[in-house]
């Protein structure tokens, strides 16, 4: 089935104009290098409620997989995984903990992602890192997955 992807920066500073957005343009082309469709996307403050309403527009505008970059890291403003929790049906931690450990072999501030996916509504939502290439790469690592999970979830006769 087509997947069509809804892709949400999340950045204080980016969102302020103070620099631009390289992330979501980044994860843009990493989807559709994966034959993906996107068809939406935003740029949004490390605020809880501007990201709850970002996912559930991009949602509601038919978005199945909804893929997030920045703010999970450990700031005091880093809030992108407790917005999700807060609106999710359940977690999937097994993305999480791939995107963790592989990233680790790049990187050992990988284990400062509090990166993951949860299903929310019937969408698998996708929290990756801030850094452009942080985010084009763990997608990397678990987008393999993804086209099981979003059948699953739109109730797609599927086998595994
Ligand atoms: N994961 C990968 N694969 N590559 C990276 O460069 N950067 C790390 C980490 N995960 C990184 C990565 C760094 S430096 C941080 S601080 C955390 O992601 C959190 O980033 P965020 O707060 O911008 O989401």
């Amino acid at each position: 089935m087509a997947i069509l992807v809804g892709i949400i920066t999340v950045s204080d500073r980016a969102s302020k104009g103070l620099y631009d957005d390289l992330g979501g343009p980044a994860l843009k082309q990493a989807a559709e290098g994966y034959g993906w469709k996107v068809a939406c996307d935003s740029l949004v403050p490390d605020e809880r409620r501007d990201i709850q309403r970002a996912i559930k527009e991009h949602i509601a505008r038919g978005a199945t997989l909804v893929l997030t970059t920045g703010g999970t890291g450990v700031a005091l403003r880093d809030v992108t995984p407790e917005a999700v929790r807060e609106i999710a049906i359940r977690e999937l931690p097994g993305f999480g903990e791939v995107m963790r450990l592989e990233s680790m072999k790049i990187t050992y501030n990988a284990i400062l992602s509090r990166s993951l996916a949860a299903v929310v509504e019937r969408s698998l939502v996708i929290c990756l890192p801030g850094k452009p290439s942080g985010a084009v790469e763990c997608l990397g690592f678990v987008h393999k997955a993804i086209p099981h999970c979003i059948e699953v979830l739109q109730e797609v006769p599927t086998s595994c």
